[in-house]
């Protein structure tokens, strides 16, 4: 089969376009036939070897798919043959076929198509636990989401909508900032030339904001956790600035307000459950047309690589996505 391989860790210049063996699964996995791999901030970590996971070399970046079930090990029994399926695979979906550990294996319905199958599960799937779990968000509270015009952060401006809250979109550009406003934001601001504070003052006439959605980190978190309303809640989601912020102590205590820890890829291992509810209400809003991912792109395989490269230079807008 045809795969974008890393063999050795750096750059996505580096990575090859080639023939390699097919996967061999074991009795707890399935083999996939991919149609489409969603392209997350991850994968442009885990070739660099900066990622928590790190994968034998040589292996295959792509972390989210949608495709058929084409075999199954021994112990599977939930899916089948010839099933349409997402799954997170963690590595190896940019290629014609991946293994996939059977326990994030998900059925889909047939009228989900294969770019909405892999561009929903990741990005939704953790805004959503992030919001609703996390967060706790209420009907007419406010939102402020950071980096929101990437990909969980378009996802928690159309979700923090959807459920009822406030959305003030924070993003780097005028064009990533319209793209917040078509997915729902009720407000914006471009951190890039405005002062993030003065503005969310302005916007939340002194109150605050009651949560900060964060998957950038750095220089923003400071003043926007400085922004937060009584009894906010500040949702650690990512480090996409690439430095893990500092926040003093007192801040919290004087807001009674608290800094939340985010990690969907944990929640989904250790309460199965609750992440499989989640899951279904994410499917019925999508069949519904209640959210709608926004596609930036859509890549072939061949050129992977290249919409790796987007990511890691801000580029994107939403999600990219890879076809087989
Ligand atoms: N905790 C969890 O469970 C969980 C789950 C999924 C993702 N994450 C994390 O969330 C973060 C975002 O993931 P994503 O898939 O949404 O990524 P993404 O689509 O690339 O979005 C990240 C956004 O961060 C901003 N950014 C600021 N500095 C950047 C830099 N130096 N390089 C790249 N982007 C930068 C960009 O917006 P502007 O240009 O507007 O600033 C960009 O749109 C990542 O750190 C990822 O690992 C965490």
């Amino acid at each position: 089969m045809k795969a974008l391989v890393c063999t050795a860790f750096g750059l996505p210049e580096t990575l090859t376009f080639k023939e390699v063996d097919e996967p061999v699964i074991s009795s707890n996995q399935v083999l996939i036939q991919v149609e489409a791999c969603g392209v997350n901030f991850p994968d442009v970590l885990i070739i660099q070897n900066k990622y928590q996971f790190k994968p034998e070399l040589p292996f295959s970046p792509g972390g989210e798919v949608c495709g058929v079930i084409e075999k199954v090990g021994d112990a599977v029994k939930h899916v089948k043959p010839g099933d349409r399926v997402v799954a997170l695979c963690g590595w190896g979906g940019f290629a014609e076929k991946v293994a996939a550990a059977a326990n994030r294996v998900f059925k889909i319905p047939p009228a989900i198509t294969p770019v909405q199958g892999a561009t929903t599960l990741y990005t939704y799937g953790t805004a959503y636990h992030a919001l609703k779990d996390r967060a706790q968000l209420q009907l007419n509270e406010t939102l402020l989401v950071l980096g929101a015009a990437g990909g969980v952060g378009l996802a928690a401006v159309e979700l923090g909508k959807l459920m009822g809250a406030r959305v003030i979109a924070a993003a780097s550009s005028a064009e990533k900032l319209l793209a917040c406003r078509d997915q729902g934001a009720d407000d914006v601001i471009d951190y890039s030339k405005e002062d993030l504070r003065a503005r969310l003052k302005e916007i939340t006439n002194d109150k605050g904001v009651d949560v900060v959605f964060d998957p950038v980190g750095g220089k923003l978190a400071e003043p926007a956790f400085r922004s937060i309303a009584w009894k906010g809640r500040y949702l650690v989601v990512g480090f996409a600035s690439g430095e893990i912020q500092q926040l003093p102590a007192n801040l919290p205590l004087l807001k009674g307000a608290s800094i939340v820890g985010v990690f969907w890829g944990s929640f989904s291992e250790r309460e199965p459950h609750q992440n499989q509810q989640n899951i279904q209400r994410l499917m019925e809003w999508m069949l519904t047309g209640k959210i709608k991912q926004h596609i930036h792109q859509v890549y072939p395989l061949q050129q992977s690589a290249q919409a790796l490269r987007d990511l890691m230079e801000r580029k994107v807008i939403g999600k990219a996505v890879v076809t087989v």
